[in-house]
């Protein structure tokens, strides 16, 4: 009888987790397939590719945006998309809901710079190397550079006395200097032809056909790579036989006490310098521009590095700068601020749908590439009024939340954003209080590759101040 009594139960159990399974099936398979976003996917394979870079790609999303709103879909580089353009939904992908979407970036520049780098890993291998990139790059990790940074800066602009130069190219050589005085201290001097010269041939290779095929750019920037490694390799060695500690990044990477491989600092190395260096030479850049272009904002942006450079005077103090002193300049910090938001100079990234994922009532699909658009909120008027005007003052008042993020949000935001607008000040104060420059050419073009800039990088000629305007001689009265 117990045993007719529990077979009973077993298959009265069974049963009735069968039926709870049918239910649940029946009732998800008949609820309506939610709908995919409003847009078009343009031509098979292809999509929408030509439409985004035959024109400025800012056309293109702007013009999407007016007719579907902030979430649409679209297809471009041979994969569908959805694009979204609201603080919201850029905080829902970037921020709430990070875990469902993953970075994603095309397989050869995963190669190129190594599939350990930071920006293209999740979870716990990802949140370790975001400890020890952020210790680095702290306020507290930075300070002490502010002397070494000014000397590199004065450097730069003396270089660029009385020359014909293209803006971006030598702000690129400012800012891969400073990359490496964070990434290895000294040993960056001491090593920093090689890295360059290795670094420029892997650079050149980047947006190339990914053939591996010798005398191919995309062979010869392999190999650059590796080159790159084996000097990361004997800094390391060296480093270790010293067993000095080290205040930079290699020294917060050879820190960690769960140790990482030779290949993964390599990787993070390269990774870092291909971060920092294009990006914060494209915002300096514009700010060539921008100040040039408004008189009024440079004045005052001279009017407060000169009060600077006075107070120092007028304490008897060292003429280096401090880092307290880079934290006295609230309006060249506005100007750095507008200035990343009108050249927006990321104006997208990438994520994949790691899952299908609900937002709005509209479907993103598994698989399925997301782009937070950046440019388009920072030049949205809702967010900021009269958005193409170049208005420093506007960041008086701080910006609605979700509304700013030219360094991104969330788990992959930028971890350089203080060490980028450090470079940046300083830069500032000796070309202000020293320099004055006019650029040469037509001023109004802008190119695209893949950071937005001004056309022909900017080409400038740069003066000392007492140089561009001769004191007039002093007119001696005949008697
Ligand atoms: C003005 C200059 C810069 C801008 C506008 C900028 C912008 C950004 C943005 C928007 C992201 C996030 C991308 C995404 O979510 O997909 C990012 C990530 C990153 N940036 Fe920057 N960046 C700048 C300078 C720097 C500097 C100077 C460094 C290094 C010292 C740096 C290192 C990084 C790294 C390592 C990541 C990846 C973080 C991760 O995946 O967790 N950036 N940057």
């Amino acid at each position: 009888m117990e045993f007719i009594t529990s077979m009973f139960y077993l298959f009265s159990s069974i049963f009735f987790i069968f039926l709870l399974h049918s239910l649940i099936k029946f009732f998800t398979s008949s609820r309506p397939k939610l709908p995919l976003p409003p847009g078009t996917l343009g031509w098979p394979y292809i999509g929408e590719t030509f439409q985004l870079y035959s024109q400025n790609p800012n056309v293109f999303f702007a013009s999407k945006v007016k007719r579907y709103g902030s979430i649409f879909k679209s297809h471009i580089l041979g994969c569908p998309c959805v694009m979204i353009s609201s603080p919201e939904a850029v905080k829902f992908v970037l921020v709430t809901r990070a875990h469902l979407f993953k970075p994603t970036f095309p397989a050869s520049k995963e190669r190129m710079l190594g599939k350990e780098a930071i920006f293209f890993n999740q979870g716990a291998y990802h949140a370790k190397l975001r400890k020890l990139v952020l210790r680095a790059f702290t306020p507290e990790g930075i300070k002490n550079k502010v002397s070494n940074i000014e000397s590199i800066a004065n450097d730069s602009l003396q270089s660029l006395e009385g020359r014909l130069v293209n803006t971006y190219q030598e702000m690129k050589t400012y800012t891969f200097n400073i990359a490496l005085l964070s990434i290895f201290g000294e040993d960056g001097v001491l090593y920093r032809e090689d890295l360059k010269r290795c670094y420029y041939i892997l650079e050149k290779g980047y947006n190339s056909m990914p053939i591996n095929l010798p005398g191919t750019l995309f062979n010869k920037s392999m190999k650059a790579r590796k080159e790159l490694a084996e000097i990361v390799a004997k800094i390391l060695l060296s480093r270790r036989q010293m067993k000095k500690d080290h205040n930079d990044l290699l020294g917060s990477f050879m820190g960690d006490k769960e140790g990482l491989t030779d290949q993964q600092i390599a990787d993070n190395i390269i990774g870092v310098i291909f971060a920092a260096r294009d990006t914060t030479a494209s915002v300096l850049t514009w700010i060539f521009k921008y100040l040039s272009e408004n008189p009024s904002v440079l004045q005052a942006v001279t009017e407060e590095q000169e009060a600077i450079v006075r107070s120092k005077e007028e304490c008897g103090e060292e003429k280096v700068l401090t880092w307290a002193d880079t934290k006295k300049m609230p309006i060249t910090s506005k100007v750095i601020q507008e200035t990343l938001r009108v050249a927006s100079i990321l104006s997208f990234t990438f994520r994949e749908a790691v899952e299908d994922v609900e937002y709005e009532g509209y479907l993103i699909p598994k698989g399925w590439k997301v782009l937070p658009l950046f440019r388009n909120i920072h030049h949205s008027p809702e967010n900021f009024p009269d958005p193409e005007k170049f208005d420093p003052s506007r960041f008086e008042v701080a910006p609605k939340a979700n509304t700013f993020i030219p360094f991104g949000n969330g788990t992959h935001s930028c971890p350089g954003n203080e060490l980028a607008k450090l470079e940046i000040s300083v830069l500032l104060h000796h070309l202000t209080t020293k320099y004055r420059w006019s650029v040469v050419g037509a001023q109004n073009g802008i190119q695209y590759g893949p950071f937005a800039l001004p056309q022909n990088g900017l080409p400038i000629r740069l003066f000392l101040k007492k140089e561009a305007t001769p004191t007039p001689k002093k007119l001696v009265p005949t008697v």
